[in-house]
């Protein structure tokens, strides 16, 4: 048995002690879990900043601690909030990097031999990923943790690639419309519709917010060559930053403008190709050679031939052999990746070949949010086979 918890009140009363954890008075009054404070279910507060007093007067009067759970009465206002011990513990300050699924260390960075064949890649067949819900969860979880998924038997009719998004989201459209065809024309505006290879890349860098999910849906590759490519952008900044420190943080610092312009749109984002977030976390990457337009701005001009050399080295880790993962889609295949990270890429293909992909955006903040109902499903289900 451990001892019981003590709960003090220290520092005049602006910190309230639970054994060694420190919590401030301020700190504690703003999460508040009782009615009056915030919404049952949803925990969504009912009040902002301005209502509480302010950090310098808040003061805890009194605090005690009882089976599992620490009361603590504050002043002026005498307000009285119950906090569970254990929720206590879990949201101790100082002890953890905050959790963001975007940023590098939630993911599993990769590379070529990271995956043993292509048949070992993550992913299933559509009909169980609709089925299952552990097969969708282990979906999600890929796409969060190494960028990718894939999915077999996708009907090969149009369009379909719209529902695949709807089972873990929503459709991003954009003025391509809610979906766009890859395959070759006439005369094409875009690499994409010609039968040349295209180099790693993210799409549309020229958008703020990007889109953050994106699916290719294979229609047709009857053509000879036609492969796609798959780079982990993280893996190659995290290398970059390994060997080469000083580009990395140009890359992260010098804001780049991408661009896109045709009769009806013309689009325009200026952004780093490198993004961290303030703790230094890779948590972002934009790539694209085709929509990179002049640099501008505050970039000094004796740093631009700098500015080059590590836009090269960065270009040079993500174009590796090593690096990239290559695999055939075959008519019903679709990729789903993190358009924040991980670079997609084609090998060009007979001219005369039929090939046709249908694509589509969607975002990674609802396959978040279905990923965690699925866990919050299965953690019920395990505590309800354990309580019966
Ligand atoms: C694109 C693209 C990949 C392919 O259209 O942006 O990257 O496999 N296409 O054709
Ligand atoms: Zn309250
Ligand atoms: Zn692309």
């Amino acid at each position: 048995m451990n001892p019981q918890p003590t709960a003090r009140i220290e520092a005049g009363g602006a910190e309230l002690v639970l054994d060694d954890a420190r919590y401030p008075a301020i700190w504690l009054r703003d999460n508040c879990p009782c009615a009056d404070c915030a919404l049952p279910g949803s925990g969504q507060k009912l009040f902002g900043i301005t209502d509480l007093p302010s950090p310098a007067e808040l003061t805890i009067v009194e605090a005690a601690y009882g089976s599992g759970e620490v009361s603590v009465r504050f002043a002026p206002g005498g307000h009285t909030s119950r906090f569970a011990e254990s929720w206590l513990r879990a949201h101790r300050l100082g002890a953890n990097l905050p959790y963001d699924d975007r940023a590098e260390d939630a993911k599993v960075l990769w590379n070529r031999a990271t995956f043993a064949s292509a048949d070992s890649l993550p992913g299933a067949s559509f009909a169980q990923f609709a089925r299952d819900e552990s097969t969708r969860l282990g979906c999600l979880d890929a796409l969060l943790t190494y960028g990718f998924f894939l999915l077999h038997d996708v009907a090969v009719r149009e369009r379909a690639v719209l529902e695949v998004a709807e089972t873990f989201g929503y459709v991003r459209e954009t003025n391509y419309g809610s979906l766009f065809d890859v395959r070759v024309e006439q005369n094409p505006a875009n690499l994409a519709f010609s039968s040349l290879p295209i180099t790693p890349h993210t799409d549309n860098p020229y958008r703020d917010p990007v889109p953050t999910i994106q699916l290719l849906h294979c229609l047709a590759n009857a053509a000879g060559g036609g492969e796609s490519g798959l780079v982990d952008g993280f893996e190659a900044a995290a290398a970059l930053r390994e060997q080469n420190p000083d580009a990395f943080d140009l890359l992260a610092r010098t804001p780049v403008t991408f661009r896109y312009a045709d009769e009806s749109a013309d689009l325009a984002a200026t952004n780093p190709m490198i993004d961290v977030d303030v703790l230094g976390r890779i948590k972002g990457i934009r790539f694209n050679n085709r929509s990179m337009r002049p640099l501008t701005g505050r970039l000094p001009v004796e740093r631009v031939a700098e500015f080059y050399q590590a836009y090269r080295a960065f270009a040079e880790l993500l174009y590796r052999p090593g690096a990239q993962l290559n695999f055939r889609l075959e008519p019903g295949d679709c990729v789903v990746f993190d358009n924040t990270r991980t670079l997609h890429a084609r090998t060009g293909f007979t001219a005369g070949g039929h090939r046709h992909l249908q694509g589509c955006y969607a975002d990674l903040d609802a396959a978040a949010s279905a990923r965690s109902i699925l866990r919050r499903a299965r953690a019920e289900a395990a505590q309800g086979s354990k309580s019966s």
